[in-house]
Order: C-alpha cells, then structure tokens, then sequence
C-alpha cells in the first residue's frame, strides 16, 4: 500500500509506548492519525505534537468504540489502517501460595475473564469494526486492497511466564484470529497481521528499571542480540512496512531480538 497523506489510521494505545510510537512513524509519512486512548491528557499532547487527533475511546466497551470510529472518520475519512495496541490485562498464577493463610489460592476466573476481554475481545472488536468501514471503501490499487489491519500480541503468546497465564492465552487467542480473519477479508482487499514484541523500552518497562535496576538489567541481559530493550521507534518501523508491503499477510512476526522468555 502506498503510504501517503491520502490514508488514514487508527492507532489504539497511541497516547504512549508503541501505540505512541507508530502514530509517530505514520505522521511523519504523512498519513492522518486518530489516537484512541483513555488517557486524555497524554492523548491531547501527543496529538498536538503529532499532529493527529485525539478521541477518548475505551476498548473494553463497543459503545465508546463504535462512537470513537464515527467521530474519526467523520474527521478524516474512512481509516485503511487499523494499529490496535492498547489492552486490559488480567494477572496471577493459576494456583500460588498465599501468604496470608498459608495456604494456596487460585487466580479468580473473573480476572481471566477480564484479561480475555481486554485482550482477545477488544482485538475481535477493533479489527472487525474496522473491516466493516473499509469493506465499503474504493480500492486503493491494482491488487484492489482495501485496507490493513496490524494487532499487537505478544512474545508471551508462545512463551508465557509464570503469572502470565490470561496474558499469555489472551494474546494467544488474538495470534489465532489472525489467519482465519485474513482469510475471511481476503475477497475484500483487508490483510492482517500481528506484531509478537519481545521486551519494549515503554513506560511500564520504564517504570521497572526505576523500581528495581537489577530486574531491569537483568530483562535487558536477557535479550541474545542486541542486548537491550526494544526501541518503541522499531516497532514503529515495522509497522510502517507492514502497511507498505502488502505481500504480508496472515503473519505473526516476533520483534524480539531474538529472546525466548525462560519460566520466569
Ligand atoms: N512493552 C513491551 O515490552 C511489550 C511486550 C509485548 C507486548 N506488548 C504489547 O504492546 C501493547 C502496548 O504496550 P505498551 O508497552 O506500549 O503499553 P503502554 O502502557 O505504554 O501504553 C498502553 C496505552 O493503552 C492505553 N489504554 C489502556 N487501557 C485502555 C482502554 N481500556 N482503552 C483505551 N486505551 C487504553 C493506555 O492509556 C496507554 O496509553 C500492549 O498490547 C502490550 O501487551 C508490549
């Protein structure tokens, strides 16, 4: 797809880490943003800096969504790229020792629940709402694509940590509904594809190196090569490529530095 000022896109999570970072690398290509975020106030300053718009959108909830999708595309047009990065997430071990009673507990089945929401629903949501508005769209060229679609899931979808069991499925589930959703939308010109990050230098990673310097060191020891945390402007890149190429399609790309995450 030819990127350019005549396409536009919306980016969930924009008003930070990698949802920040690929609203970066589409402006700066030209392409007319619309961040969704529940952070109004970073969401307001990147916007204004980016140049993008700013609609205040909570995922978990299809009203916030559908409203977000109108008030966007009444602004610039019908979107024909879609990055969902933003997400709920829910946590704990299957079954753990608590230190309150000394004996085990479970993660509740609400917050797997919640954490399949936030995560593989809100994906489903984002994507099909998206498809729907570019399905009646023109054709943007001889191979007639339509539109492109770009979910982040995540290294722990295949190589979960302990504590990450809704995390780890939740992604999991959004890495399965990429193949079957890109065959479902290929008459329609929609390719899909997710990014699987490794470990990112965002804010709740940067909140780790604050807390606690060693894990912090240690997560970037941890990375075979380069030995380091992903930078937020790398995944804006290969964003920006996934919309270029449109032979990507159906694809679960690892952005890892080649780490495959031990136990714990
Ligand atoms: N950073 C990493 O190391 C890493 C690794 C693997 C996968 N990921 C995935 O990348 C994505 C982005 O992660 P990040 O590190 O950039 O996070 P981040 O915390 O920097 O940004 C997330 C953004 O999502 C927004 N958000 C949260 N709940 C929302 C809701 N209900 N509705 C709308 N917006 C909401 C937040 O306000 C925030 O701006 C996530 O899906 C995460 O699972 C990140």
């Amino acid at each position: 797809m030819k990127i350019d000022s005549t396409l536009s896109a919306i980016v969930t999570g924009g008003a930070s880490g990698l949802g920040l970072a690929s609203v970066r690398a589409l402006r700066d290509a030209g392409v007319k943003v619309a961040i969704f975020d529940l952070n109004e106030a970073d969401g307001a300053k990147y916007a204004a800096e980016t140049g993008a718009t700013f609609h205040k959108v909570d995922i978990m909830s299809e009203e916030s969504v559908l409203a977000g999708f109108e008030a966007a595309r009444a602004v610039q047009g019908q979107e024909r790229i879609l990055v969902h990065c933003a997400m709920v997430a829910g946590g704990g071990k299957t079954v753990g020792f608590d230190k309150t009673t000394g004996g085990y507990k479970r993660a509740p089945t609400e917050s797997f629940e919640r954490g399949m929401l936030g995560i593989a629903v809100a994906s489903y949501r984002m994507a099909s709402i998206a498809a729907l508005g570019m399905a009646g769209a023109e054709p943007l060229n001889d191979d007639m694509e339509r539109g492109t679609i770009i979910l982040t899931s995540s290294a722990a979808s295949q190589d979960g940590q302990i504590g990450q069991v809704t995390y780890g499925s939740g992604k999991g589930a959004v890495n399965s509904m990429v193949l079957p959703m890109a065959r479902d939308l290929m008459d329609l010109g929609i390719r899909v594809n997710a990014i699987l990050p490794g470990t990112f230098a965002t804010p709740p990673m940067l909140g780790v190196k604050e807390r606690a310097p060693a894990v912090f060191a240690g997560l970037e020891a941890s990375v075979p090569f380069p030995k380091r945390l992903g930078k937020p402007e790398e995944f804006g890149s290969l964003v920006l490529e996934l919309v270029r190429n449109s032979y990507f399609n159906g694809q679960l790309l690892r952005l890892d530095g080649a780490i495959r995450m031990p136990p714990k």
